[in-house]
């Protein structure tokens, strides 16, 4: 992002028809690639027209979200008509126009407002769902209440928008092992996601603490895999290698529905999300342990979910059993999600298992493996074939380079940057987490007052000032940086109001980085738009942090 550089700045400002000191007259997060502003105002009205194409290609729905929206906070009409009907009557109009062969990115769209029209134009409904984003951006913010609201001029600014994302790759993660998130919660983040025009929910659905998804292969899986005993308060305490601390004594469970998740995800394809799900192998797999004693390389002992938080020692072992079990489960994963990813974790598996089974040395010996680290790469590889011969492709964090990574592999960079350096310069494609800049479980004020949190110290504007493409690379190797994701571990978030207490507004900078053109605008520029964004976020009922003592004070 621009960093306050006064020729840099001048420049731009010479450059750009859409002058950085115009920019927060346009409240829209994240900017738009290139507005020209023009003179006027369109003002919606009881004779304003929606006008579809010929070819409808999908589009109805997106427009009918369009109108759903709308005239429930405004209680209009907002009639449809199709754009060869002769009876479409005097009044102002919002058409909806298909772009030109190639003239329109799959993402992008072209929106244009005069007085008496408004013409949205792109190539997929992808596009027209970006564009009406906008346009809900550029009426009051009243437009996102879920009640109709009366007295509001419901006008926007004649203006011509052309726009599209800097990455393909726009995502944002949620961990529901360490505690569970209703349906309802998750359809509401959805929301959200789409609102800021981020394509993608990694679901993070199996951890130590709880295994979070039915597999009817393995219904032991939520049955025991699901509950755990109790769960620690306050920060999780180890002293001479035992987990100590206090505990609150109270069964905690959830999981969702084979019938729950395709709802969901159904849910998702209509705002244009798609779903990664994460399924952790060979690490964090305890719940799966608990339920499934025989998958870990200590079958006799008994296992339990986790109460505590931390990173254990018992892994899945790399048996036949194993594979044969997540094979199975992999496939009803790929039966519900029809996304083109499957996300295996990889991360954080202590070898010490592996280093004191006899089976795994074995089995090191025989595949030639040379320590444990190879172990995982071949874990990891048998994953990889599998998954990559039903159709799909695996994205797996860091540590899959470790001990060499899968020809196919995507990898998801957490601990820095290097991992996604590495990848690109293997030739494999990245995608940019770093917990340096993108964690939102990270403090974001200094407050004494905030609530307990992992730890750290990520405020606002580090998230907006993030640049995913590490200036280490070479052009070539930049073009596998996908894009970049926030991720938010819910070890310290009990409910969904501390998750959006925590995620908001840092996913609307994330998403500006994501979408954004890479010189696109000022910290100042962007905090000046979310005194309006957050406005919107009040008609949501997003909880979002106000940081009452820290440098940025948003007030309702
Ligand atoms: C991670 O934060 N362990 C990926």
């Amino acid at each position: 992002m621009l960093k306050n550089s006064p020729l840099l700045v001048c420049a731009l400002i010479l450059l750009l028809p859409f002058s950085l000191l115009a920019q927060s007259q346009y409240p829209i997060i994240p900017l738009p690639s290139k507005l020209t502003p023009r003179e006027g105002q369109f003002r919606f009205s009881k004779t304003t027209r929606l006008v579809l194409p010929l070819a409808d290609k999908g589009l109805k729905p997106v427009v009918d979200f369009f109108a759903a929206q709308l005239r429930t906070a405004t209680g209009l009409p907002l009639a449809y008509f199709s754009a060869n009907s002769t009876a479409i009557p005097p009044g102002t109009h919002v058409f909806f126009i298909e772009a030109p062969a190639g003239k329109v990115g799959p993402e992008g769209y072209r929106l244009t407002i005069e007085p008496d029209r408004i013409g949205i134009v792109a190539a997929t409904p992808k596009g027209y769902f970006y564009g009406i984003q906008t346009l809900l951006q550029l009426l009051p913010p009243e437009a996102f209440s879920p009640q109709l609201i009366k007295d509001v001029d419901w006008v926007l600014p004649c203006l011509q928008i052309e726009d599209e994302p800097r990455f393909s790759y726009r995502g944002l993660h949620l961990d529901v092992g360490r505690h569970f998130f209703p349906v309802p919660f998750i359809k509401k983040y959805i929301d959200l996601i789409a609102l800021h025009k981020l394509n993608t929910f990694h679901w993070h659905l199996t951890e130590d603490q709880g295994w979070r998804i039915e597999i009817k292969k393995y219904p032991k899986l939520t049955q025991i895999g699901s509950k755990r005993k109790e769960t620690i308060i306050g920060h999780a305490r180890r002293e001479n290698k035992a987990y100590t601390g206090k505990y609150d004594g109270q069964e905690y469970g959830g999981f969702y529905t084979q019938a729950e998740i395709r709802d969901v995800v159904r849910y998702a394809q209509a705002r244009f999300v798609t779903i990664i799900p994460e399924i952790e192998l060979p690490g964090h797999a305890l719940a799966a342990l608990a339920a499934y004693p025989e998958l870990g390389c200590k079958p006799d002992t008994t296992y339990r979910v986790a109460t505590t938080w931390g990173v254990f020692e018992d892994v899945f072992c790399p048996r036949e059993v194993t594979f044969k079990f997540l094979e199975d489960v992999l496939t009803e994963v790929m039966d519900l999600f029809p996304g083109p990813y499957i996300h295996i974790g990889g991360d954080e598996c202590p070898k010490k298992q592996w280093r004191e089974s006899q089976f795994c040395q074995d089995l090191m010996k025989k595949q030639g493996l040379k320590d444990e680290h190879e172990l995982q790469s071949y874990f990891v590889g048998r994953i990889e074939k599998f998954i990559t011969s039903k159709g799909r492709k695996l994205i797996g964090w860091d540590e899959i380079l470790e001990g060499g990574l899968s020809p196919n592999a995507t990898v998801m960079s957490w601990r820095g940057t290097e991992g996604g350096i590495a990848a690109a310069r293997q030739n494999h494609d990245a995608v940019m987490t770093p917990s340096s800049h993108v964690y939102l479980d990270y403090y974001q004020t200094e407050a004494k007052s905030e609530p307990v949190v992992i730890g750290s110290y990520t405020p606002l504007a580090k998230v907006y000032g993030y640049e995913p493409v590490p200036a280490e690379l070479k052009p070539a190797e930049a073009k596998h940086i996908l894009g970049t994701q926030a991720n938010v571990w819910t070890e310290y978030m009990k409910t969904s109001d501390q998750v959006e207490y925590m995620v908001f507004p840092r996913a609307c900078a994330l998403a500006e980085v994501a979408w954004s053109l890479k010189e696109c605008c000022t910290y100042a520029d962007f905090v000046s738009r979310l005194s309006t964004h957050v406005k919107r976020l009040d008609y949501l009922n997003v909880k979002y942090g106000r940081y009452a003592d820290a440098p940025l004070t948003l007030e309702k």
